[in-house]
């Protein structure tokens, strides 16, 4: 039985990479594909609709060995074992962390506290497409009796991140007819811009809030029912119609002022970046029908099936997962980008930011224990091809090891005319060759062959060497970006696992929290913060002094 509270470098499997890592250092992705014919097809998983292409990596069968008798030291399988049973695996919050539970179908039985949480799952499921169809249809009106034709999306992090990033990627499976906004910043901007050319009787306010005690979205939300009442010159009655809530927290919804008919239920074991697939998704559904939300769903139960089932050797969570410990512990990259080849994945990455960096972006290990090892990467990037024109220059001849992901599709979306769709192989050219060029690169003499001059040559050389993964699927259907989710929050476990950190709290973002708090009084009312330090104090007296106070 493996050991999971031995301290992780000194385990014979940490080591035994280590050496690895040394003897294997200069190994060129060159050599390695001309060693092995088979290499792009052996590395080469299909996971649902997605094919993943892993050849890229500087790894060898026995890179991947040693990397999956660490996962086994580390108990990697059973900890995702404990996670599907409902254990309480987030030992900081005492929570059990169920969100594939969200995606399980209506027979499946998992328990929690002894309690059987799938019906209650599909209960919200139910209420939700009840109610996304009453505002599709128009059947639900707002409080003068006109239809719902914009909905405003009030949310934060996880309550924001995932819908919003959704929503932009399945815009063509969308109805068409209504408008949807997220508004997330506490930065009053962002309503305004948001409701600036709504009219309030037509307007959908859905606030989602796992805790109901955001500030952000509290702040939000009231000034969102203020804006309502305003246009509408109605009163308290009028929010019924107008505001619906999404959250864990029905004392604090009905304190708002939203009657708890209006809300939609999930639960502790839902966290908030793992949430998108529970209640929080309803401003999804509304935009694509409960129809292609199941779809969703379905595709995220399909990964989470295959994480659960597959052969390690075959597993693409554990696999990928692996990939990056490889990268971050052995090889010194401190970051990892996700480049989506799709303009609907604009926000895709932004949305793996606090997936991943909220869940791993730890310290100290379950037991509180400093680690003395890296955690969890910077994820960053943009969609391609705009990132070739701004930063691949540093991936491709910079001094630091980037990881990346490229993530495709065969077929662009239907609604797009002859001439648009041509576009696409364009685009999908320069995925192929990012990942041609950044794994082999260019040697100084095909440079020279090219009848470079001497003094250029090494300016206009690619080492290559840059390892990436690339996933393609045929088209980005809801199916698919279920399936792209899951594939992401089930890596995520598996690094998190082998780290022995809870990759399920998020204490280091309470501190901010906190002091924004202290800090706001002085602003508003130049009143005095006990202990603040020096610069913090002479930043509030210059932004008192800039606005005039
Ligand atoms: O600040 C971090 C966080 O707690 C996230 O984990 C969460 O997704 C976000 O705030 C929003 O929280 P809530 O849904 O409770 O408003």
């Amino acid at each position: 039985m493996p050991d999971p509270t031995s301290p992780l470098t000194r385990r014979p499997q940490w080591t035994a990479l280590e050496d690895h890592r040394a003897k294997t250092d200069g190994t060129h992705l060159r050599e390695l594909f001309a060693a092995d014919p088979e290499r792009a097809d052996r590395y080469t998983l299909r996971v649902g609709d997605l094919h993943i292409d892993y050849s890229k990596h500087l790894i060898t069968d026995e890179t991947l060995t040693l990397l999956r008798e660490l996962a086994a030291a580390t108990d990697v399988s059973g900890q995702r074992d404990a996670m599907f049973r409902g254990e309480k695996i987030n030992t900081t919050e005492d929570r059990a962390v169920l969100h594939t539970a969200l995606r399980a179908p209506a027979d499946a039985v998992i328990e929690v506290d002894g309690e059987n949480v799938v019906p209650q799952v599909h209960a919200v499921l139910d209420q939700m497409a009840a109610f996304a169809d009453q505002v599709r249809s128009g059947a639900w009106t707002g409080h003068t009796g006109k239809r719902i034709r914009n909905v405003v999306n009030v949310g934060i992090g996880g309550s924001d991140l995932g819908p919003a990033m959704a929503y932009e990627a399945l815009r063509p499976y969308t109805d068409r007819d209504l408008t949807f906004r997220f508004v997330s910043n506490v930065d009053g901007a962002d309503l305004h811009e948001a409701v600036r050319d709504l009219d309030p009787a037509e307007t959908l306010f859905v606030i989602a809030s796992k805790t109901f005690t955001t500030i952000e979205t509290i702040t939000n939300a009231t000034s969102a029912r203020d804006w309502l009442l305003k246009g509408l010159g109605a009163g308290q009655e009028a929010v019924a119609k107008h505001f619906v809530a999404l959250s864990t927290n029905a004392e604090k919804v009905a304190e708002f002022g939203i009657d708890t008919a209006n809300m939609f239920e999930f639960w502790d074991w839902v966290g908030g970046r793992y949430s998108y697939d529970s209640a929080i998704g309803l401003s999804l559904m509304i935009a694509i029908g409960p129809a292609r939300f199941r779809e969703m769903l379905d595709g995220f139960h399909l990964v989470d099936e295959h994480f659960r089932t597959a052969p390690p050797e075959a597993n693409a969570p554990l696999i990928l997962g692996l990939l990056g410990i490889w990268y971050g512990n052995f090889h010194g990259a401190q970051s990892h980008a996700v480049l989506p080849y799709s303009h609907y994945l604009s926000k895709f990455t932004a949305y793996l930011q606090q997936l991943d960096m909220e869940s791993n972006g730890k310290s100290v290990q379950r037991d509180g224990e400093a680690v003395d090892w890296q955690t969890g990467p910077v994820v960053w990037g943009t969609p391609g091809t705009n990132g070739q024109h701004a930063y691949y220059q540093l991936i491709h001849q910079g001094t630091k090891l980037i990881p990346a992901d490229l993530i495709g599709f065969a077929k662009p979306v239907e609604e797009l005319d002859s001439g648009l769709a041509a576009q696409h192989d364009l685009l999908m050219a320069n995925l192929f060759a990012q990942g041609q060029a950044l794994a082999f690169g260019k040697t100084a003499d095909e440079v020279r062959a090219e009848g470079v001059a001497e003094e250029q040559v090494a300016h206009r050389t690619f080492q290559g060497n840059h390892p990436t993964t690339t996933i393609l699927a045929t088209e980005l259907t809801p199916s698919v970006l279920g399936q792209l989710i899951a594939l992401y929050e089930q890596k995520v476990f598996v690094q998190g696992a082998v780290w022995n950190i809870d990759s399920f709290d998020q204490w280091g973002v309470e501190l901010g929290k906190v002091l924004a708090k202290r800090v706001e009084p002085a602003l508003t009312e130049g009143a005095q913060v006990p202990g603040l330090d020096a610069s913090t104090q002479s930043l509030v007296d210059t932004y008192r002094a800039l606005r005039g106070r």
